[in-house]
């Protein structure tokens, strides 16, 4: 199999930044689960959109390039997100493509888990 690989950074509150390598298809939510990311309570829901602890932060233009608008559902998730801002997601429903390489998500302060 060929997989096409893209760059991924994640970028967290202490402006720490985890770099990674992640495969065309997988959603962000896998990208933190496979490189073992230490990220505090992200993925809570395992990407059902029942939480809002993968919420990521994007940069506009790369928001822009996302191949899809959150559905009804995400959104209703994100409504529930702590520090919510005009360009966030969550990140288990972003499917990477190849032209999301060298994309650069915020992981924002707190992570307010509606699952609890
Ligand atoms: Fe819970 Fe994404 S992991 S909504």
């Amino acid at each position: 199999f060929f997989f096409t690989r893209v760059k991924v950074t994640f970028v967290l509150n202490d402006g720490k930044r985890l770099e990674t390598v992640a495969n065309v298809g997988d959603t962000l939510l896998d990208v933190v689960v496979n490189n073992d990311l230490n990220i505090e309570g992200f993925g809570a829901c395992e990407g059902t959109v029942t939480c809002s602890t993968c919420h990521v932060i994007l940069k506009p233009e790369d928001f822009e390039r996302l191949p899809e608008e959150a559905s009804d559902e995400e959104r209703d998730m994100l409504e529930l997100a702590y520090s919510l801002t005009e360009t966030s997601r969550l990140g288990c429903q972003i499917t990477l493509t190849k032209e999301l390489d060298d994309l650069e998500v915020k992981v924002p302060e707190a992570i307010n888990d509606a699952c609890s």
